[in-house]
């Protein structure tokens, strides 16, 4: 009778508990469930994706968190979906394309050869900072985003490379001052080329979402070579990149003041650009309100992600506390608006757009035009990180 009645209570229990309290344990066991960033593509093929590695960073987080081993198996067999067992990087990647975004796995290797020592993760690691080592630069020494797209810059390629550069810096040769240095500039030059200036119209004090430096392709302004946007994803990249590396780099180097003053910059005008109603973020920051534009759902996570890590390691000051506001005001929009239960209990994800090149004309017409799909890994992974930091508060 005991055992019936503690099981009547128990099934009443499964089933009235809808999900896990913790928005980050259900994004990250529901992205798991549905088998999302597990270095294989729609059709079980290897591929090496940032987007994957963008959730592995998140399930690094939360595998410290719960000591759920589960996340820990699942990092690793993402990873060995990609590295053949004699550390060959496969899923079509290849050095000779010079693309920074497959760059972005390269911490998961390094995250795996810490924790268990396998040299197949120091091998392909190697391969990617061998990359590094004749990526093409522009003249001033920023890294290209892709072979095929010369002298450009974009904010998204410093999220995808410099992490990866940095650890692997900070773990194999700490004392590479070129190579500090090197990283450090990646940044900066970043910023002075796209910083919007005073008299741009619609100023927002943000980064448009990349530059030409030869000025060639056809969206760079005539001026300095930038794109007409600022994107709310690209800038949100450029975010969690920021903090990110301040948490790496050693204090004590030169360029952590540097990356620190870029963020203290930045982020009061990341707060400031925050639509007042809703506390969300729009798609085209640079044009809030106009007819087409869309509060964006990766983009408000990256920022929600960034603001509130910068707020918990002291990277900015928030004496008044309107910066965690913010940040809260705008998860409070997500977990309302973009956050859905689906009957199986797992979380569906709204609203994350799927691209936004400069292979393109990188005007407005061409941000809003595309579409937005549902449980884009981008998007809900940022709002694993996001829920991290809220959690945390
Ligand atoms: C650990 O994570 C897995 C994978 O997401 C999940 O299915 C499982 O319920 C978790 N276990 C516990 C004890 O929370
Ligand atoms: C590594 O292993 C793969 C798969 O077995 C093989 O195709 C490749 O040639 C090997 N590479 C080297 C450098 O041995
Ligand atoms: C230090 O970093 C620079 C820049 O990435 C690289 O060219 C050089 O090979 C590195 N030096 C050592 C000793 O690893
Ligand atoms: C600032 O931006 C405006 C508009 O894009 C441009 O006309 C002007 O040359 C820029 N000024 C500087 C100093 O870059
Ligand atoms: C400035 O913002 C307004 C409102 O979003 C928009 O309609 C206008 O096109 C923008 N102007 C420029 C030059 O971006």
């Amino acid at each position: 009778m005991l055992a019936f009645l503690l099981a009547l209570v128990l099934s009443a229990v499964t089933s009235t508990v809808a999900r896990p309290q913790s928005y980050a344990v259900w994004a990250a066991d529901s992205a798991i469930a549905r088998g999302q960033g597990n270095g294989l593509d729609a059709n079980g093929k290897a591929i090496v994706s940032y987007e994957h590695g963008e959730l592995q960073w998140g399930l690094q987080q939360l595998y410290d968190l719960t000591g759920n081993k589960s996340y820990f198996s699942y990092i690793q067999k993402g990873i060995d979906n990609i590295v053949f067992p004699n550390g060959t990087v496969h899923g079509s990647y290849n050095v000779a394309d010079f693309v920074l975004d497959p760059l972005r796995t390269g911490p998961t290797f390094l995250y795996l050869y810490e924790k268990t020592g396998g040299v197949k993760y120091k091998v392909a690691a190697d391969i990617f900072r061998g990359q590094l080592n004749s990526h093409p630069r522009t003249a001033q020494g920023q890294f290209w985003h892709k072979l095929k797209y010369p002298n450009q810059g974009w904010l998204d390629g410093i999220y995808m490379g410099e992490i990866f550069y940095a650890q692997y810096t900070q773990i194999f040769e700490p004392n590479n001052l070129t190579a500090w240095s090197d990283v450090t500039s990646q940044y900066t030059l970043m910023f002075q080329n796209t910083i919007q200036n005073a008299t741009a119209p619609n100023n927002t004090g943000l980064m448009y979402h990349g530059y030409d430096f030869s000025h060639k392709a056809s969206w760079a302004s005539p001026d300095r070579g930038h794109s007409p946007e600022v994107w709310d994803r690209a800038l949100g990249w450029y975010s969690m990149a920021l903090v990110d590396m301040l948490a790496i780099m050693p204090a004590s180097n030169a360029g952590h003041s540097s990356i620190l003053k870029i963020l203290q910059t930045l982020f009061p005008k990341i707060v400031a650009a925050a639509d007042p109603t809703t506390g969300a973020w729009w798609l085209v920051i640079t044009q809030p309100g106009r007819a087409k534009n869309y509060f964006e759902s990766s983009g408000t996570s990256m920022f929600v992600y960034s603001l509130l890590k910068a707020v918990r390691l002291g990277y900015i000051a928030d004496a008044d506390g309107s910066i965690v506001a913010a940040a809260k005001k705008a998860f409070e929009y997500i977990t309302a608006n973009w956050v859905v239960s689906n009957a199986d209990m797992t979380m569906g994800w709204l609203n994350t757009v799927v691209v936004g090149s400069l292979d393109t004309t990188g005007d407005f017409n061409y941000y809003v035009s595309q579409p937005t799909d549902l449980n884009d890994l981008k998007g809900l992974a940022a709002f694993l990180l996001a829920s991290i930091e809220y959690e945390k508060l």
